[in-house]
């Protein structure tokens, strides 16, 4: 018989892998490494959970994951919400199997415990075989446990696993601006998640996800073959005095020049948030809807309007979880799954008191671009499946981020400006992602 043999965990010299303008292949294909990011990245960062919206009633419940955390956002008969883990109190069930429901209570499938939507116990079967033990009912034990810390942000729930930590406000900084501008865009000032969700999975590390999102020198590229053809189709088939369809105003950008990418610009924060446009980006220029222009006049003033749709902010990232896009209303969510797969939802919101044509163009765009089963979304799926398939090669070590290295303007308080053609938000996040993996070791 073999002897048994004590192995030590691999050590992983994590400071040697991530310079400032170049990383190592290994931090997107080693499942060490995705077992390290579980525990010092997402078992620490706050994650975004849910809207408040999916829970807009008292018994409503979703459920959803923080990593490898199954866990569940719920609105109690007093209005209050609660992330809570999804385990039974009593023998470690998942207490929800389905992703959403409304309930006057939580009722556990195998031995029928109950709890009420704040994670307190209701009841247990046979309850008096318990007296005289040493279970007390009347222990936080007993009860469903509470996610360390939750936080609201204008009804954009985000949970963290880590009892220690800056406030949601404070970690957000310069990002939660583009949250008050979506939500500004409501003539309310209130959003509701609306319209279903797309949810779909990647053959890839989650960060090639979300270093996309602000890749800039990517669209005019790897687009072409859905952008570019929507583009030639378009001119040679429709009358040009006739309105733009939606279509074909959603998916030309994307072939947009390098000049204009440019011209976006990228603004990048602590904790490895980004956002890519500001005065102008691939949605400025839609077509206007009169009848929510008037909506919006009336709520807000004329100039405050003016102010609030100057704002043409393209991918807002709020590492490592979620990215929005304010100006149609669309939210994707990332889920890690393991290192080489990863599930990305699609959100759409309604602008509370705005016309229903605003959702139906979000979710024409959604559609369009997020779906694994439309044009565009599917260029950039198989350009991170091609990442992670080439990054398993021995080849070549190391992944280049120079771009515009040393070139970045200093605005100040953590913000920094970056031409859109600019490196700058792939060097920006692997900047947190490094001092998370570094400070979560101590
Ligand atoms: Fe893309």
């Amino acid at each position: 018989m073999a002897a048994l043999v004590e192995t030590k965990p691999r050590a992983i010299d994590i400071g040697a892998l991530v310079e400032p303008d170049r990383v190592h292949r290994s931090l997107y294909t080693d499942p060490a490494i995705f077992d390290l990011e579980m525990q010092r990245i997402w078992g620490r960062a706050w994650i975004f959970i849910g809207h408040e919206s999916q829970v807009a009633e008292p018994g409503q419940y979703y459920s959803t994951m923080i990593g490898r955390q199954s866990v569940l956002l719920t609105r109690d008969a007093d209005r209050r919400v609660h992330v809570l883990f999804n385990r039974c109190a009593h023998k470690g069930a998942q207490l929800v199997g389905d992703r959403c429901g409304k309930a006057k209570e939580l009722r556990c499938a195998y031995h029928g415990w109950r709890f009420d939507l704040d994670g307190g116990l209701l009841g247990i079967p046979l309850e008096q075989g318990y007296d005289g033990t040493r279970f007390d009912r009347t222990s936080p034990e007993a009860n469903l446990a509470p996610v360390p810390r939750v936080a609201s942000y204008r009804g954009f729930v985000f949970a963290s696993l880590s009892a220690d930590g800056p406030d949601l406000q404070n970690w957000l900084g310069g990002v939660a601006s583009s949250i008050d501008n979506m939500v500004d865009r409501a003539p309310e000032h209130e959003l509701e998640i609306a319209g279903g969700v797309m949810r779909y999975e990647h053959d890839c590390n989650w960060k090639f996800f979300i270093e996309n999102l602000n890749d800039m020198m990517h669209p005019m590229v790897v687009h072409q073959s859905s952008s570019l053809t929507a583009r030639l189709i378009a001119k040679k088939e429709l009358d040009p005095a006739a309105p733009t369809p939606a279509a074909i105003e959603i998916i030309s950008p994307f072939t947009e020049s390098y000049a204009f990418f440019d011209e976006m610009g990228l603004h990048c924060f602590d904790n490895g948030h980004s956002y890519s446009g500001g005065k102008t980006s691939i949605h400025a220029k839609y077509s206007d809807i009169p009848e929510y222009n008037a909506l919006m006049e009336k709520a807000y003033g004329k100039e405050r309007f003016a102010e609030i749709m100057s704002v043409n902010r393209h991918n807002t990232v709020f590492y490592p979880s979620a990215t929005i896009k304010g100006a149609i209303q669309t939210m994707r969510v990332v889920k890690p799954v393991a290192v080489d797969r990863t599930v990305i939802e699609s959100w759409t919101f309604r602008l509370k008191g705005a016309p229903e044509e605003l959702l139906r163009r979000s979710i024409l765009y959604c559609n369009l671009i997020n779906s694994s089963a439309n044009l565009v979304g599917p260029d950039d799926q198989e350009s991170y499946r091609r990442q992670q398939v080439g990054l398993e090669t021995q080849g070549l070590d190391w992944i280049a981020m120079h771009r515009d290295f040393g070139r970045d303007e200093d605005l100040g308080g953590g913000h920094t400006y970056a031409k859109g053609s600019s490196d700058l938000s792939f060097r920006n996040q692997w900047r947190a992602w490094k001092r998370y993996m570094i400070e979560g070791a101590r």
